[in-house]
């Protein structure tokens, strides 16, 4: 709506602030509501995700939605979920996510392949951001039985799944101090340890 009323220059301006707030207001999350994604928003992620940056351009990246309950269920169970969280946990029943994106790629001895898909989940996981809906990107997960749940052809590797659904859970970052190891506190909020900028930033120099 803004949009039609404002002038071109400034709509760029908006267009750019949306973006970094949703790379800045991302965060994974792992506990979501019970409340279906309409197949038009998945449809629309995996637009943003047909759109991404491809190593010459190849576009070897294919996408496989699932947002049936019997075939979520199945695939739930092929998942590794918050390494860090100890005891094990994973997401209880009330909880799981309503709909996955399964990324393929066509040919993973190409290396710039990788990096496409990885292209191809970040717009994802930020398209889905901007729609107040909540990810995770999951590569702790069963490959082959995922192929076998979901009758995928033998050409076609699977590279990583990403979880969906709106969010029934917080998580925030922290200044990283001598740990990367994210944790949840007594409310259940999820802390993340991010690195500093200047740690990692170099201008011209060393
Ligand atoms: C390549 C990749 C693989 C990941 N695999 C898993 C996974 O299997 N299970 C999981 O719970 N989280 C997984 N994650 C989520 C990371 O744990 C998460 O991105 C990290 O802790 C930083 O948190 P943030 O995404 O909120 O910034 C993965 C993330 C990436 C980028």
């Amino acid at each position: 709506m803004i949009i039609y009323l404002l002038s071109l220059p400034f709509l760029v301006f908006v267009v750019n602030v949306d973006v970094y707030d949703a790379i800045l207001s991302r965060r994974s999350i792992r506990r979501f509501q019970q409340k279906p994604i309409s197949i038009d928003l998945l449809k629309k992620f995996v637009n943003a995700a047909r759109l991404a940056p491809s190593a010459a351009n190849l576009q070897p990246i294919e996408y496989f939605i699932v947002d049936d309950k019997n075939l979520c269920a199945e695939i739930f169970e092929t998942i590794g979920w918050a390494g860090y969280i100890k005891p094990k946990w994973t997401p209880p029943v009330n909880e799981r996510p309503v709909a996955y994106i399964v990324i393929l790629n066509k040919d993973t001895s190409k290396d710039w392949n990788i990096r496409d898909a990885s292209l191809s989940t970040e717009n994802i996981v930020l398209a889905a951001e901007a729609e107040g809906i909540g990810s995770c990107i999951l590569l702790n997960i069963d490959k082959e039985k995922i192929k076998e749940i979901l009758k995928i052809p033998d050409d076609l590797y699977v590279d990583s799944i990403i979880a969906l659904g709106f969010k029934a859970e917080e998580s925030v970052v922290e200044d990283y101090v001598d740990s990367v190891k994210y944790w949840r506190d007594e409310k259940q909020v999820l802390h993340v340890p991010k690195k500093k900028l200047a740690d990692l930033m170099h201008i011209n120099e060393f």
